[in-house]
C-alpha cells in the first residue's frame, strides 16, 4: 500500500455514552478508493461522523498524515484536508446550486483558489454549470447527489468521505455517481465511501472493509471482497 493516509486504530464511539462502534482498526493509503459496506444500522456513519470530528471516539485513535485527530472537530479536520459529504446530501434548498458550492469554500478567503475549485467542479459536472443559478430543492435526486458531492470537494480536500451516495437514486444514477467518484479519485483525492449498495461500491473500490453491528468482520481487496461467498451471501442476494 501507498504511504497511509488515515489510520484509524481501535476506535470505540457511540452515542450517549454507549458505544456503538467496537475497538475498529483501518488505514487508507495514499490514492486509494476503500470502501466501507454493511447494512442499515452497522455503524458506517457512525465512522465517518467520527473521522470528520463531529464526534470523538471514546477511545482508540485516529491518525491523519501523520498528525493525531482523535480530539479535533470538524471545524479543523476540514482544514488538513478532509471532507465529508453526509448521507442524505443536505443541501442548502433555497440556494441556488452555486450559492451551495460556494458555501463548501468557507474555510477558504482566497477568491482566486475558490473559483480555480469551482472551474474543477464544473468540469467534473458540466451540468452543474448548466443549472448553477437553479435553486437546489428543484434538482432531481441525481443532480442533487452531484452538488453534494461538488460542496465536498470546494474544501479542496486530500480524503473525501463519501456516506451513502446511493440512497434514494435509482441504479442507472447510482453507477453515474460512481463513475463520478473515480474520476475524483483519479484527480488525486482519496476517497473512503460508505454503502449499503455494496456491489456497485465495491466495483469502484480497490479495498474495502465489512463492518456488522459496529465491528470489522472482513476485509480484503474489493475483488476478493466481491468473490467472498459470505459477502455475496450476506450482501449480494447471491
Ligand atoms: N444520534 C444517535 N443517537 C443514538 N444512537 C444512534 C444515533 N445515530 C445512530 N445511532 C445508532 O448507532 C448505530 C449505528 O448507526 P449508523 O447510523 O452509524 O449506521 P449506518 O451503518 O450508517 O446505517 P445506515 O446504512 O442505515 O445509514 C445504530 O444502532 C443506530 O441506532
Ligand atoms: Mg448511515
Amino acid at each position: 500500500m501507498a504511504d497511509v493516509v488515515l489510520k484509524v486504530q481501535e476506535i470505540q464511539c457511540g452515542y450517549d455514552g454507549v458505544p456503538v462502534i467496537h475497538d475498529v482498526s483501518l488505514e487508507i493509503g495514499e490514492g486509494e478508493i476503500v470502501a466501507m459496506v454493511g447494512a442499515n444500522g452497522a455503524g458506517k456513519t457512525t465512522m465517518m461522523r467520527t473521522i470528520a470530528g463531529l464526534m470523538n471516539p471514546y477511545r482508540g485513535s485516529i491518525s491523519f498524515e501523520g498528525r493525531d485527530i482523535s480530539r479535533m472537530e470538524a471545524h479543523d479536520t476540514i482544514k488538513l484536508g478532509i471532507s465529508y459529504v453526509p448521507e442524505g446530501r443536505r443541501l442548502f434548498p433555497k440556494l441556488t446550486i452555486m450559492e451551495n458550492l460556494e458555501l463548501g469554500a468557507f474555510i477558504s478567503k482566497d477568491r482566486k483558489a475558490i473559483d480555480e475549485r469551482l472551474e474543477r467542479v464544473f468540469g467534473l459536472f458540466p451540468k452543474l454549470h448548466d443549472r448553477r443559478n437553479q435553486v437546489a430543492e428543484t434538482l432531481s435526486g441525481g443532480e442533487q447527489q452531484m452538488v453534494a458531492i461538488a460542496r465536498g470537494l470546494m474544501s479542496n480536500p486530500r480524503l473525501l468521505l463519501l456516506d451513502e451516495l446511493s440512497l434514494g437514486l435509482m441504479p442507472s444514477l447510482v453507477e453515474k455517481v460512481m463513475e463520478a467518484v473515480v474520476a475524483i479519485n483519479r484527480s488525486g483525492v482519496t476517497v473512503l465511501l460508505v454503502e449499503q449498495m455494496v456491489q456497485e461500491a465495491l466495483e469502484i473500490a480497490h479495498r474495502g472493509y465489512v463492518i456488522q453491528t459496529g465491528r470489522i468482520v472482513q476485509q480484503g481487496t474489493a475483488r476478493e471482497l466481491l468473490n467472498s461467498p459470505e459477502v455475496r451471501k450476506a450482501y449480494m442476494g447471491l
